[in-house]
Formats: C-alpha cells, structure tokens, sequence
C-alpha cells in the first residue's frame, strides 16, 4: 500500500531517510536536520529566499487557488461576501472564524463604533508631519505611536486584550487614516460620525466641510465597502509575514499592525495601484497602448497591476472591482484613464509573453482608476488598503499568537561571507577599492 512518506537517499553516505509527508503534501524542513554526514554535522536545511515554497504557519483564515483564482475567507467565497454582506461583518467572520448573528452583529457594531475616537495628543503630533507628508508614513507613525496610549495592550497571551486591542484598531484606522489626508490638504480634523456605517463615516471625516452632517453618496459608499471587503485579507502577502514576523516578537499589536502597514507601503504590495495610475498617465493614450507592450516584453518597463506571486490566473478581486468601477462612473463621471486599462489588458491577454508567464490582471490593476474617480488622491490608496487590512492582519496576529507550534520568526542563512580573518592596523589594511568584489557587496 502507499506511504505517505518521502524516501530520500543522501549519496554522501548512502543513507536512507523516511520523511512523513503531512496535510496532503508537506514536508517539515526540520526534518532534514537530522540528514547528515556525521554526528557535528549540521545536517541539511532549505533554501528559499522569498518563502516561495515554504509555508510558514498553517491558517484558517483565508484559502487562495492561485491557479483557479479561488478566494474564500473562512470557506466563504470573495463573490458572495462582496455581494452580500459589508465590512464590519466580513471584519468579525474574519478575526472570529463564523458570520455573526445579528445580536452578535449588533455589539460588535457598537464596539467598534465605540474605539473610533483617538486620543486629542493625537491631534499634535499628526502637526509635526510636514505640509506634504505622505499619509501612509503619517499612518505607519500614528498607529505606533498609539502603542504608547495602550500599555495594556502588551499583555497580549491575555484573550480579553486581544480582542479588545482589536475592536480599537479595527475602529481607530480610518481616523488616524482620515486625519493624515486632512492633514496634508491643511483641512481641520473632523471626529467620527457614529451614526454613520463604517465606509460613510470614514468618508466623512475625509470630505466633511461646513455642513453639519455629512451625507455619504450611497453608491460610493457602498462600493467603498466593497473595496474593503475585498481587500480585508490575503493569506501570507509581504504584510501579513511581516504582521506575524513582528508580532512573533510578542510586541504589542499597534507596533506589530505598524511594521505591517509599512510592509505595504511598498510598491510591489500596497503601493501596486498607484503605480499602476502613473503607469496609465505615462502610457497617456489607447494608441500608444502597444508601443508600452513592446517596452514591457523588453523588460524594459513592468506591466504595474499585472502577475502575482500567487495567482497565476484572473484576480478574482480584479474581476469584481472592474464591474464595480463602471458603477462608480455612473455617478462620477468616467475616468478617461479606463480606457487604457482595457486596451492593455485586451491585448496582455493574448499576447504569448503575458499567457506563457501567466500574467493576469491583479486587484490593484482597477482599484486605482476607481478610487480616483471616487475623488482619492493617489497617496491616499495603499491607505484604503491599510484600513481593510487590519481585520487580516490582526486574525492573522492572533492566530500566531494561540499557535502552539510558532516561535519567534528566525529563519536560518547560508553564510557566503569571509572565512575567519584578524584585525590589522589601519595604516597596514589593503586599499578598499582595490577589491572589487568588497565594493559590489556594499550599499
Ligand atoms: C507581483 C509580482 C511582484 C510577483 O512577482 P513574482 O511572483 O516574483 O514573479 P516573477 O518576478 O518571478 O515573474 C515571472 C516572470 O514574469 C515577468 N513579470 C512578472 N510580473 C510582470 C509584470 N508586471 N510586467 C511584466 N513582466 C512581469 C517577470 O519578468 C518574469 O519573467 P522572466 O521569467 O522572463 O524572468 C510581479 O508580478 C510584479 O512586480 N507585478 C507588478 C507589481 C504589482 O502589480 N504588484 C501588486 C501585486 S498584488
């Protein structure tokens, strides 16, 4: 009968080694420890720079087919929670694991609503940014700086901590989030309307002028939901190892949900959509669309919003939030950048390069075009992402936490560097720049 086990031979020493092949189809690297050539040895480890076939926890949280474009949070699929139901719900299935009824509903509602305030030293130490401070350094700031407002929150093997660190981050973000853009356009903070949704709220304290209540435009509104919605989690993205990687630590969650968002200020994660913008603005008009290809299969330009690490077929993200944009349009007017998407995505896709490389689409290929329209300065998108990202971050966060089996995050190294060497006066040291090999390896 068939083993679930992997026979490796070491031809070094002729060895035969069983290793139990776990969940269908993995191996614990540890394992390979115990392959050696004899007792001192070390024994064998992998290597994989960029975790690109190593797991690096087992999670509940989100199931990604990058092959099929399958997302589901908690088993649910991204299609139906996008349709029916609204971020905070999809906030509590995700930190929580179920959908909540609706008394359950009802209270978490009112405690997130209840952490949406910040503390007014808030206010003075979002003046110290610059004039033109990018919001999502003053978020990466303010949200670690919020650590030092919450001691308790260290406490974090303690359950009623967790969940209360995570009913205020998840209700903080879109003030400190709002504030850092009222910041940069000079405009007075404006505290949270709770008698708004989630999405509308944080559009009022975004937009909000003299009126005395702001009143969200539905439409926008929901589809503001919708974007958070799809963006709340992805598996073990750049900030989500980061999150876990931080966390693992046991920092508190505000420094750990920081060290994430700075993960995604980064433009091969969060900062995708707005390069994709600049993309289109560079590329300027539908007909020089293939003139931009020809740069692109030279490798001289990337196709900004198009690959995946994961998904090696359409987004699925992508699909909903293209049928989404034109929605937006209807209230907005269009945005004349679309046009340019479509024409390059039409012709990505039947071009051999993009098809043989799998190159599909990805969410950041149509967010940016709609969140312009929904009136967001480019700075503010990997902000947006942020704001949803934190119910993921920190069911992530916990989930490290409660994990019997995680550590602190320490992956090993294959040192390539100098052998053992002794100091030597100055005056007798070799003339750096003699060694070009020494000069290349620095920054
Ligand atoms: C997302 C991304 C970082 C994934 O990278 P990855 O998994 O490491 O994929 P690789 O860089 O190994 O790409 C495989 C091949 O496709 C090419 N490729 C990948 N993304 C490409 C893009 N956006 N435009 C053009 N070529 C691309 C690579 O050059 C490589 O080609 P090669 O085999 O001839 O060397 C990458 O696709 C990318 O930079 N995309 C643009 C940025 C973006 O949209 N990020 C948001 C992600 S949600």
């Amino acid at each position: 009968m068939a083993k679930d086990t992997l026979s490796i031979i070491d031809n070094r020493t002729g060895k035969e080694y069983e290793i139990p092949i776990e969940e269908g189809g993995v191996i614990r690297a540890a394992r390979l420890r115990n392959i050696k050539t004899s007792p001192d040895d070390f024994g064998l480890m992998s290597y994989d720079p960029a975790f690109v076939n190593t797991a690096s926890c087992r999670s509940k949280v989100t199931f990604i087919d990058g092959d099929t474009g399958i997302l589901r949070y908690r088993g649910y699929p991204i299609e139906e929670l996008a349709e029916k139901s609204n971020y905070l719900e999809v906030a509590y299935l995700v930190v929580k694991g179920e959908l909540p009824d609706s008394k359950h509903y009802a209270a978490w509602e009112q405690n997130i609503k209840t952490h949406t305030m910040v503390h007014e030293n808030v206010k003075t130490f979002m003046e110290g940014f610059r004039y033109d401070a990018h919001p999502m350094g003053m978020l990466v700031g303010t949200i670690g700086a919020l650590s030092t407002f919450y001691p308790g929150a260290a406490q974090i093997e303690d359950l009623e901590t967790r969940r209360l660190e995570t009913r205020r981050l998840i209700g903080k973000l879109p003030t400190l989030a709002a504030w850092a853009y009222r910041h940069s356009r000079g405009l007075p903070y404006v505290y949270p309307d709770n008698d708004l949704s989630y999405a509308g709220n944080f559009l009022s304290m975004l937009f909000k002028m003299t009126e005395q209540t702001y009143q969200p435009n539905l439409v926008l509104e929901r589809a503001l939901d919708i974007l958070f919605i799809l963006h709340a989690d992805h598996e073990q993205n750049c900030s989500a190892n980061a999150m876990r990687s931080v966390g693992s630590s046991h920092v508190d969650p505000y420094s750990a949900v920081a060290a994430a968002t700075a993960a995604l200020y980064g433009p091969l994660h969060g900062g995708a959509n707005e390069a994709v913008i600049r993309m289109l603005m560079d590329v300027g008009s539908v007909k020089n669309v293939p003139d931009f290809i020809k740069k692109v299969k030279a490798g001289e330009r990337l196709m900004m919003g198009f690959g995946h690490r994961i998904y090696k077929s359409y987004d699925p993200r992508a699909k909903i939030i293209k049928r989404l944009a034109y929605e937006v349009f209807e209230e907005t007017g269009k945005n004349p950048l679309i046009d340019i998407s479509l024409e390059l995505e039409r012709i990505a896709l039947e071009d051999d390069y993009f098809v043989t490389r799998k190159l599909y689409p990805n969410v950041d290929f149509y967010t940016g075009v709609t969140y312009q329209a929904m009136g967001f300065p480019m700075t503010m998108f990997p902000v947006l992402f942020a704001i949803a990202r934190t119910s993921g971050w920190l069911a992530q966060w916990a989930e490290m936490v409660r994990d019997p089996e995680q550590k602190i995050a320490r992956p090993r190294q294959v040192y390539v560097g100098e052998q053992l060497r002794h100091w030597t006066a100055i005056e007798k040291r070799p003339e750096p720049l003699m060694r070009e090999d020494a000069v290349s390896d620095s920054i």
